[in-house]
């Protein structure tokens, strides 16, 4: 193929996008985290006094913000009405609160056609990291891949990069944000039929980017 798609889904802390940005940089393709886009929403409806309990106010003012992706994977940046969100949108208010505002179908539909609008755009292809990709957003990727890791080893993983977090605390919110984002009824979390399952549990994040390096260039 001249152009490769590549789908990364998967829970959270199960190594998605250390393991997409290596593979996008290693194969000189673009990079996409859709996950700092709905966070970015949500940071601005955080700061819009939008109440994130109201799917109703949300839908309202999915339109509003501006939100732009740069997709070089060796920096990658994100911006909400022109200001910089990559640091704001990592605090534990966003993450207590991005399920809500993800769940609601308007802000789906949007952000569904912003990434597709950069899939498309991408010149030598792209690794797109999220949780309804291989499923919803780009069912006719080259490549699906669905990371998961146990919830011990994706808590150890978060609290290795979160300064002073708890073990247990942070393995209860992953726990809760995943259920959330997996019963949703609009593109929950899930598997896509056809992708392949890797469980990251043991494996090394070298070892994970092999496999995927690895898978990718069989597409190729
Ligand atoms: O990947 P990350 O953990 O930053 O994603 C934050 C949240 O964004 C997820 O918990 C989920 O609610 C939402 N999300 C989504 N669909 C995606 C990517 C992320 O609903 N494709």
């Amino acid at each position: 193929v001249e152009s490769v798609i590549v789908a990364i889904d998967g829970p959270a802390g199960t190594g998605k996008s250390s393991t997409s940005r290596a593979v996008a940089a290693e194969l000189g393709l673009s990079y996409l985290d859709t996950g700092a886009q709905y966070r970015a929403i949500t940071w601005w409806m955080i700061n819009n006094g939008v109440d994130v309990a109201d799917p109703a106010a949300i839908a309202s003012a999915a339109e509003k913000p501006a939100i732009v992706s740069g997709t070089d994977p060796d920096g990658p940046t994100i911006t909400v009405d022109g200001a910089d969100a990559a640091g704001p949108i990592r605090t534990q208010e966003v993450s207590s609160k991005v399920s809500a505002v993800s769940a609601v179908p308007e802000v789906r539909t949007r952000i569904t056609e912003l990434q597709r609008a950069i899939a498309a755009a991408a010149p030598a292809g792209i690794v797109v990291e999220g949780r309804d990709i291989g499923t919803t957003v780009l069912p006719d990727a080259d490549l699906k891949i669905f990371l998961t890791a146990s919830a011990e080893a994706r808590a150890a993983r978060r609290t290795g990069e979160l300064k002073g977090a708890d073990l247990a605390a942070t393995k209860e919110a992953l726990i809760k944000r995943d259920a959330a984002d997996s019963s949703r009824k609009t593109s929950p979390l899930a598997k896509a039929d056809d992708a392949v399952e890797v469980d990251t549990t043991d494996l090394t994040l070298q070892q994970v980017i092999e496999c995927v390096v690895t898978l990718v260039r069989e597409k190729q």
